[in-house]
């Protein structure tokens, strides 16, 4: 289906707009219910297109899942270890943490491999070497994955690179290992904050999450728990980043700020005028904006998840910025999109130079993964003239009523 999103541009954004709960928290929360033996109660579950394909997948274990507005009451009581063969697994990479879910409680999953946006190669080896180091044996057969253990028995796992979602696989396969899982240079985005709290919430040991050391002492059973998702890091930054390039005086709420300071630090280098209070950032109209360098790292660096958004402001500052991708080095497919809409950026090796400002117009374009339509939806709303963004459902997959979002505070969207 090819949704379309339609912006007439220039348009001055004022008001307020509420972040929704974090998708790459509950993108993890959701699978990690299959090692729980009893009732499990989430609070404010954006209705995404991911979680929606996450419940269908749950439903299919024979976890009962009850919707009642934004809360969801799962029930795992029935659960049944069935092969997840399903064409939905391959439509979102966080598919694969029922690997490690499955893995941790019934020692035994088969299932495919995971999709998800196109960012180039996205090897899953570092998961599969933990569960390895746990003492689980892989078969892979084409796209079909099968992962058993007699036993699952702790061990030191060294991660070569600081991965979110190894990290996050290993813990939910330790969580009822024999003795102790230590997980070194794991990495410290938020949501392993997020995830590990309700775990030990429901029964679990889980020390270290949100540092570069994380122990899992492994226990028998895991109890049910009522549990609020923290805010979406990702959203309120594109939000953020929307209001700097044409707000006239934006309140953006249910902010975490310490989770984006990588992020408001580097539009107050720019000249972006912002006031952050203990739950929100307020953005004022800003004036000429300075160009600036940014390097995506791994949490708390700058996130590579905001660097597409960052791209369609830079095209308004004044001189060369530059963008340097170290997580995903392909990362670049919203930069010709933009350039349609005319943007002057040059891309190459993991690198892209904006040379700014650039005046830009609306014009027919395609979103190609989730930030990269974010990225367009701000270029949208900067433009002169009518922007098309195709492919739109990329951006509902994150970001929970984004149209109905940014009318609210004025823009001229459909
Ligand atoms: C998570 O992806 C997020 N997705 C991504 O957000 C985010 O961009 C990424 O973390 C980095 O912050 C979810 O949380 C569902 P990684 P993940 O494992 O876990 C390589 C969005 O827009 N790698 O930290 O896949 C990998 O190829 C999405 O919301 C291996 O080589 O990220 C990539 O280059 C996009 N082997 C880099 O590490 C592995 O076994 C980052 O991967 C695992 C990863």
């Amino acid at each position: 289906m090819d949704d379309v999103i339609k912006i007439r541009g220039k348009r001055k954004l004022k008001g307020e707009v509420t972040v929704s709960s974090c998708k790459n928290s509950v993108v993890a929360i959701l699978p990690s219910v299959v090692l729980a033996s009893e009732i499990v109660k989430l609070y404010d579950v954006p209705d995404i297109k991911d979680v929606q394909i996450l419940i269908k997948l749950l439903e299919k274990l024979n976890i009962k899942v009850n919707a009642d507005g934004d809360e969801l009451l799962i029930d795992p009581t029935g659960i049944r270890n069935v092969d997840l063969l399903d064409e939905d697994v391959m439509k979102l990479r966080a598919s694969y943490y029922f690997m490690g879910a499955l893995l941790g409680r019934f020692k035994h999953v088969k299932m495919y491999s995971p999709g998800g946006c196109n960012l180039g190669p996205r090897p899953i080896d570092l998961h599969l070497k933990g569960f390895e180091a746990l003492g689980a044996k892989i078969r892979q057969d084409g796209n079909i994955i099968e992962i058993d253990a007699d036993e699952l028995t702790g061990d030191d796992i060294y991660l070569d690179f600081a991965s979110v979602g190894a990290t996050i696989n290993i813990m939910l396969a330790a969580c009822f290992a024999r003795g102790r899982t230590t997980i070194e240079n794991a990495a410290k985005e938020p949501e392993i904050i997020d995830l590990s709290s309700m775990l030990n919430k429901m029964g679990a040991q889980i020390r270290g999450a949100g540092t570069s050391e994380i122990t899992i002492n492994g226990i028998s059973r895991l109890k049910g728990c009522i549990h609020d998702i923290i805010p979406d890091r990702i959203e309120a930054g594109t939000y953020i980043i929307a209001a700097a390039a044409c707000g006239e005086d934006v309140t953006v709420r249910n902010v975490i700020p310490q989770h984006i300071e990588a992020l408001t630090s580097k539009l107050e280098e720019m000249g972006v005028k912002l006031e952050q209070g203990s739950d929100y950032v307020r953005v004022f109209e800003a004036g000429k904006l300075k160009a600036v360098d940014i390097i995506t790292q791994p949490f708390p660096g700058f996130a590579t998840d905001l660097q597409q958004p960052l791209t369609a402001l830079m095209t308004r500052a004044e001189g060369d910025s530059h963008v340097e991708e170290t997580i995903y080095v392909d990362r670049f497919r919203h930069c010709n999109e933009l350039n349609l809409m005319g943007a002057n950026i040059e891309t190459g090796s993991g690198k892209s130079v904006i040379h700014g400002p650039s005046e830009l117009h609306g014009a027919d374009i395609s979103a190609t993964d989730l930030r990269c339509g974010a990225s367009l939806v701000i270029a949208g709303l900067m433009a002169d003239g009518e922007t098309v963004i195709h492919n739109a459902y990329h951006i509902y997959r994150g970001y929970e009523s984004i149209v109905e979002k940014l009318r609210a505070i004025g823009a001229d969207i459909e």
